[in-house]
């Protein structure tokens, strides 16, 4: 275990933000991290797993632990489910990759997502009508104050829309070392309702989708929209999709008929972010380099060389003329430090 001083987070967040860390230590072991929480308890704790979901707009003034710890286990198995125990610091799309070459179902529509298994379950990480929370079972974290180490199953981690306990109640509390997932092994339940999944399986003429084909169709999904983090700088979409109540929703109908939503509940709406962000003019625009990505306007992007409080500065930007033109807060999703 090596302490460096004063270095450079830009290879480690996707946004290539040239954040310097004060300290920087990379964690291998479970036991190493009990050991640098015990040794360095004076000082201020910055925990970085793949770096996928966080904006950084200074350096950071703290010991910056980058969870590398790896391997994949088989919990239990039988005919029809297996479970696994995944190590926080596996990439997220190389696992995804890895089940479906064992044909292990639950996890193809969350192909491409990038990140580490660590911090998927710290927004409930989504897309194409999934969730992690659908084949979450636990996860084990050690305590930050006491170096003990916890297990949380589904319901101590009180998933929401990109939410759980680790961004509430536990927020800087506890660092996730492992994820436990459930898996099936045949009679998968595919998930093909999702409006792009289903037009590109038919482009296929695939009736009959395997998860191999419904991760394939994902994947050319997000490629058509989102930007490559190792080509174009980004964090995936910036800001939640607003939930709007009846009245609020009412009144926005009223004005803007042709708006996308879905209903999450009787009593709650959710309108698309970037549908909002494009009608306020901001698809595709750029200031210096920071900018809004030109095939969805949901993801900020770095053209090259912005800084963090740039990037940040359009954000905020964003959020108050979208404020202004429909009058609703939309909320970033990605951390901001
Ligand atoms: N839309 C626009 N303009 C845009 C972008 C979107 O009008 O520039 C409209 C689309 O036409 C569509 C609606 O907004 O009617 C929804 O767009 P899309 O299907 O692309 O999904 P999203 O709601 O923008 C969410 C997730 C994504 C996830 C996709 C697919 C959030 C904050 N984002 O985006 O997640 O991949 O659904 O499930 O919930 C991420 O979290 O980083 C992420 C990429």
């Amino acid at each position: 275990m090596h302490l460096e001083e004063y270095t450079s987070l830009k290879a480690y967040n996707t946004f290539g933000i040239d954040s310097k860390a004060r300290y920087f230590i990379e964690i291998n072991a479970i036991s190493e991290l009990i050991e640098v929480l015990k040794t360095h308890r004076n000082k201020t704790l910055f925990v970085l797993g793949g770096g996928s979901n966080m904006l950084l707009t200074k350096d950071i003034n703290a010991l910056v632990l980058h969870i590398n710890l790896k391997g994949i286990e088989v919990v239990t198995e039988d005919e029809d489910r297996i479970s696994l125990k995944v190590m926080a610091g596996e990439n997220w799309h190389d696992f995804v990759m890895y089940c479906i070459s064992h044909k292990y179902g639950g996890v193809e529509n969350l192909s491409l997502i990038p990140g580490n298994v660590g911090t998927a379950p710290i927004q409930n990480i989504g897309a194409y009508g999934v969730e992690l929370k659908d084949v979450f079972q636990s996860c084990t974290a050690v305590e930050v104050a006491t170096g003990e180490i916890k297990v949380f199953n589904k319901e101590a981690c009180d998933f929401g829309y990109r939410d759980s306990i680790f961004k509430t109640r536990f927020k800087g509390k506890y660092i996730i070392t492992s994820v436990t997932l459930s898996l099936t092994k045949r009679n998968h339940l595919t998930h093909t309702s999702y409006g792009a999944i289903k037009e590109v399986l038919a482009e296929n003429n695939c009736t009959d989708p395997t998860i191999a084909d419904i991760s394939q169709a994902v994947i050319a999904i997000r490629q058509s929209k989102l930007p490559d983090p190792k080509i174009l700088g980004n964090s995936g979409s910036f800001f939640k999709n607003p939930i709007i109540d009846t009245d609020a929703f009412k009144a926005f109908r009223l004005a803007f008929p042709d708006a996308p939503f879905y209903e999450v509940s009787p009593t709650e709406f959710k309108i698309p972010a970037g549908w909002l962000i494009e009608k306020a003019g901001f698809k595709g625009k750029r200031f210096g380099d920071a900018g809004v990505h030109e095939h969805q306007a949901l993801v900020l992007v770095n053209h090259g060389n912005a800084t963090g409080h740039e990037i940040w500065e359009l954000a905020l930007k964003i959020q108050r003329e979208v404020k202004q033109k429909f009058g609703i807060y939309i909320e970033p999703e990605v951390n901001v430090f």
